[in-house]
């Protein structure tokens, strides 16, 4: 295992990436909140460059007791990736697409010391 430099903390704001290359592994690495998170830039549906997607709050239905849509709203703290090619939608903590967990982006480990991002392959 080897760790790659990937930006200083601090200049990484909610919502931005960045794309590292480690031979030939294309990694993107996000900051959602004060968490980093690192992928593989490879869509599970058909290859796609999944981590030049969108990072989008995720969409919720409210809901009346019987079950009648009340309308959808952003969550507020809720993100997902959107991947650009056929919009498939995948949840930062896991990498899971939500309505099918067993679909799912590689991950990688990230750290953060002395106030510096890496990600770990
Ligand atoms: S390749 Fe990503 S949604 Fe199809």
């Amino acid at each position: 295992m080897s760790e790659i430099y990937v930006e200083d903390a601090d200049r990484m704001r909610h919502g931005d990436r960045r794309l590292i290359t480690d031979g030939r592994l294309e990694i993107g690495v996000f900051r959602v909140g004060d968490a980093f998170h690192a992928f593989l830039n490879s869509c599970p549906h058909q290859g796609g460059p999944v981590c030049q997607g969108k990072v989008m709050p995720r969409v919720e239905e409210h809901l009346s007791p019987g079950k009648e849509s009340l309308g959808m709203d952003f969550s507020k703290d809720e993100f997902h990736l959107v991947c650009p090619w056929h919009g498939y939608e995948f949840k930062f903590e896991t990498g899971a697409h939500p309505g099918s967990p067993s679909t799912r982006i590689r991950r990688f480990p990230t750290k953060v010391e002395g106030g510096k991002v890496y990600v770990v392959v």
